[in-house]
């Protein structure tokens, strides 16, 4: 039996030392093949050692006759400053997954350099995709495809999980499926909860910021969108400018997650921030003029309290939380305006609408409950994924290619002149209509 593994084996090369693999020779043939072909893709990013692959084919065991009639998809994930990869099926059973985050890193560099986001994925890749397949316990020749980000996002970042998957599927012979990111976290919630289209969908995130409506698997109708910053990358902006990662409580934390972390501790009233584009009566969104109205605000109140700039001002947790209440309120008046405006078109069911939050700002739970206002005064139903699949992460881009694979839409038998695309805006833009209609929004009471 053994000796059918020989001439696959990347270990019988090398080390001439077989390793006893507990599975069926055909299972076992299957498994050498795979990680072969993982292995020789790997190379072109680092060179994995001998030791590390025998240790991680030992930890692999197979259970074939599960999965026999199931698609299972692996997602590859790299469009800005996450390394994430899963494995997962069908139904949407997450059978393996990994991540590697680059948060720490970029919050020392104060932001995110795109060469050293490229360097960190391509040092990452390997193993997280590694990681991926071991906890799943399936091996790359079982895939029914793979599906990677290839837009929007950081070119670099794009770049090093576009060229690790072509080599995979081209070695592999599997299908490829492009994914759009922003439609992975819109699609996110069909994977949790059983959603039909049409529903609305908000993306709030450190790079984008957009209310969509959501028609079919790759059938979306832009709305809104920020004309300017996405709030994530705002409130990014504001925790730097308040140096909490010098907080002992936030060190840690994403700007967004460090800003309501300290805004429980804050009184928002201590500060009047008004909500921008009150006059517009449409769904875009802008958040860089109330950024630079809080810079002033800092520096006035560094003067006050004669501190320099760097250290903690004692109303740090104020500004955070009038800041983020300012956030709540302005991204809520936009996405009551989109669903009174999809209501007025016919375009969403009248009594059972559905508003999908996402991205890694709707792990706020501050701007959940005042998105909540805004569903309950109008008959909406607000769904949110369960916060680790808001930020990004492979399992949104597998479950994006799964949705793929079953509508039959954009799968590729040959990846000849696929290439990343650092733009690229949702679906159709009618955000233009949308202002034309110029929806006049109820006053609600945003007692959150
Ligand atoms: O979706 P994501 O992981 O990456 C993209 O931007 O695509 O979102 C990251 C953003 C960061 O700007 C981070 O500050 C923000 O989401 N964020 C939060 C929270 N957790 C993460 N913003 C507000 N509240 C949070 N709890
Ligand atoms: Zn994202």
């Amino acid at each position: 039996m053994y000796s059918l593994f020989f001439p696959f084996c990347p270990l019988a090369w090398s080390g001439k030392r077989l390793l006893k693999h507990p599975e069926s020779s055909r299972t076992g043939i299957i498994y050498s093949v795979s990680m072969l072909i993982l292995n020789k893709t790997a190379r072109v990013f680092s060179t994995p050692s001998k030791r590390k692959i025998c240790e991680f084919l030992r930890s692999f065991h197979f259970h074939p006759g599960k999965r026999l009639f199931h698609k299972l998809v692996l997602g590859i994930e790299t469009s800005c400053d996450d390394t994430a990869a899963a494995v997962v099926d069908e139904t949407g059973n997450v059978l393996g997954e990994a991540i590697h985050s680059q948060t720490e890193v970029h919050l020392k560099t104060g932001g995110i350099i795109p060469p050293v986001a490229q360097q960190l994925h391509r040092e990452n890749i390997q193993r997280i995709v590694q990681e991926a397949l071991s906890a799943s316990k399936v091996s790359p020749s079982e895939l029914s495809a793979v599906a990677t980000t290839i837009k929007p996002g950081l070119a670099l970042s794009l770049g090093v999980g576009l060229s690790f998957s072509l080599q995979l599927v081209n070695q592999l012979k599997k299908p490829f499926i492009p994914i759009h990111h922003m439609e992975a976290h819109a699609l996110t919630i069909r994977l949790t909860n059983k959603v039909e289209f049409p529903f609305l969908v908000l993306l709030i995130s450190g790079g984008h910021c957009l209310l969509a409506l959501v028609r079919g698997v790759s059938d979306f109708l832009l709305l809104g969108k920020s004309l300017d910053i996405a709030p994530g990358d705002m409130l990014d902006k504001v925790a730097r400018r308040l140096s909490l990662i010098k907080h002992p409580e936030c060190s840690t934390m994403s700007g967004g997650k460090a800003i309501e972390h300290l805004a429980k501790q804050g009184n928002k009233l201590h500060f009047d921030f008004k909500p921008p584009m009150q006059r517009a009566k449409n769904c875009d969104f802008s958040f860089s003029g109330l950024q630079h109205v809080i810079d002033r605000i800092i520096m006035q109140k560094e003067k006050e309290e004669g501190i320099e700039k760097g250290q903690i001002l004692s109303s740090a947790a104020d500004i955070a939380a009038a800041v983020q209440h300012t956030t709540a309120c302005h991204i809520a008046k936009r996405t009551h305006r989109a669903i009174l405006f999809c209501k007025q078109r016919d375009l969403l069911c009248q009594s059972n609408a559905v508003l999908v939050v996402s991205g890694g700002v709707a792990s706020n739970l501050y701007i959940r409950k005042a998105l909540e206002i805004v569903t309950n005064a109008t008959q909406c139903t607000l769904l949110c994924p369960p916060p680790k699949l808001c930020t990004d992460n492979g399992i949104m881009i597998a479950w994006n290619g799964i949705e793929r694979l079953r509508a039959g839409l954009g799968i590729l038998h040959d990846t000849e002149g696929i290439r990343y695309e650092p733009k690229c805006p949702l679906g159709v833009d009618i955000s233009k209509e949308v202002g034309e209609a110029a929806i006049k929004v109820p006053r609600l009471n945003m007692k959150i």
